[in-house]
């Protein structure tokens, strides 16, 4: 493998590369609201322009139930390994909207104290469709410089914010289509640009909506208060009761098959570099905050956790308005660890909620998405070959890390495919993803155009071994 003619290339085309990524930017293909939906359309089509573009072959848009997912190929040969890249193009909603210092779908580029030589500010800029594009400038990156070492096969989706149950279906319903050696994905983050990482875990997801619901209507505070429960008071009262003063989940059963780590892979752990007080002055917090007895590196990625999204009720308008509410309401998530269930965890959480609500009051809970947490291996050809890969790019010789947030289609992959992923991410933690104001490096992104033809160049090596 040639590594100047990769740099030269990517010098000779690094503008067309940004400026192609913030074309896509721009149109805003959020997969949760209908209003979007023409514009996740949008979106489809032109990665299905750019992956033609880039030299993709069978590309198509498909439809599903939901929003569609792009799929492209280059088969070279029977004889080599197939590398399948995962990616998403929808992004998340912008609210709060104000809080944006520029428009979310009008990116710009600025420079901050972690991205000296740039990011570029929009929604999805990191996540995920700077990360997703990378790979389709890798792509055309190999194949104009006839270094693409192996079969690759591009699956591109258009809901993996609201869960990827259309996916689930595309993926059961086209095994042969998508059969592979190895999954490649980057939707994660790094350590630091000096600290790189792989991602080897993702926690899972138990996405629940509850309604309490007490009397008929919407009543006089003065007249019916006291005498009649108020579906707001018991609503946080019962979500108090979920945490003990230690921070552990009150729900008989929660913790029953999470598997803890040893000592040695708590060592493991606690080797990469993380600075508590970086991690305080950056969310303008004065202390953390969790689970007795963990640290929060593993309270934020080997624990489980349950966690008010959102909660609403009663008069939230100008001024006061005395009124007894007759109904609230909250979405709550749990992010789930090996070796929880998130269907299982999803019904103990029904059948408990409902079963603690008191008298007076109405109880239902709507499960929303899961998906089950995962284990990488890093030790199979695939992780090796990132791991060459960046060592080579970041010149250090990347960590392994467990992520905190969830990716449900990965556990899905193996268990439908029977593939592993690998999770080659190059995003920071700090890009602001789901919050206002998200970005993506420059430099990130260029690393990872630099990087994943070293990993199909390594890949196709560790292979043939
Ligand atoms: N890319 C993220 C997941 C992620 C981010 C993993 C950072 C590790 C580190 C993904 O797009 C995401 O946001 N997933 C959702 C789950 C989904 C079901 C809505 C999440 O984790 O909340
Ligand atoms: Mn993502
Ligand atoms: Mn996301």
């Amino acid at each position: 493998m040639n590594k100047e003619m990769i740099n030269q290339y990517i010098q000779n085309n690094k503008e067309r590369f940004v400026e192609e990524l913030l074309d896509l930017l721009r149109i805003p293909s959020i997969s949760a609201d209908p209003a979007y939906k023409a514009d996740v359309q949008r979106t489809a089509e032109k990665v299905k322009q750019r992956l033609l573009e880039a030299g993709a072959e069978q590309v198509e848009v498909c439809a599903t139930a939901g929003h569609p997912i792009v799929y492209g190929e280059k088969m070279i040969s029977q004889d080599l390994p197939t590398v399948l890249v995962y990616g998403h193009y929808d992004v998340q909603p912008v609210d709060p909207i104000e809080l944006w210092h520029s428009q979310p779908f009008e990116p710009i580029i600025k420079k901050t104290p972690l991205h000296p030589e740039g990011a570029i500010f929009a929604r999805g800029s990191a996540d995920d469709k700077g990360q997703a594009y990378m790979h389709i400038k890798a792509l055309e990156l190999m194949l104009k410089t006839n270094t693409l070492p192996c079969n690759i096969k591009l699956m591109i989706e258009g809901e993996e914010e609201v869960g990827s149950d259309n996916l689930g279906v595309f993926v059961a319903e086209n095994k042969e289509k998508l059969k592979a050696d190895i999954i490649l994905i980057s939707d994660t983050a790094i350590l630091a640009n000096d600290t790189p990482s792989i991602t080897v875990g993702l926690r899972g997801l138990s996405y629940v909506e509850v309604d309490v619901t007490g009397p008929n209507r919407d009543l006089h505070s003065g007249i019916y208060g006291g005498a009649v429960a108020n579906p707001i008071n018991i609503l946080c009262e019962m979500i108090a009761s979920l945490k003990d003063k230690n921070n552990k989940i009150t729900i008989p059963g929660f913790y029953d098959d999470v598997s803890t780590l040893n000592d040695s892979e708590k060592a493991e752990l606690a080797k990469a570099p993380f600075n508590e007080e970086e991690y305080k002055k950056h969310l303008d917090i004065n202390a953390v905050y969790g689970e007795k007895d963990f640290s929060t590196m593993e309270r934020s990625s080997i624990r489980p956790t349950l966690d008010v999204n959102g909660i609403w009720g009663g008069y939230i308008g100008e001024g006061a308005k005395t009124v007894l509410p007759s109904k609230a309401f909250a979405k709550i998530s749990m992010r789930l660890v090996p070796n929880q269930s998130s269907k299982k965890i999803t019904e103990l959480f029904k059948n408990y909620f409902e079963s603690i609500a008191p008298a007076g009051v109405k109880v239902q809970v709507k499960p929303h998405h899961g998906g089950d947490p995962v284990v990488t291996p890093s030790n199979n050809p695939g992780y090796l070959a990132a791991e060459k890969a960046m060592h080579e790019t970041f010149g250090k010789k990347p960590v392994p890390v467990r992520g905190g947030g969830s990716i449900p289609i990965v556990a899905l992959f193996e268990k439908e495919l029977g593939i592993k992923s690998v999770l080659m991410g190059f995003s920071l933690d700090t890009d602001a993803i789901h919050s206002p104001n998200e970005h993506y490096g420059i430099f990130n992104y260029i690393k990872g155009i630099e990087t994943i033809p070293l990993f199909f160049y390594h890949y196709a090596q560790l292979f043939k071994k």
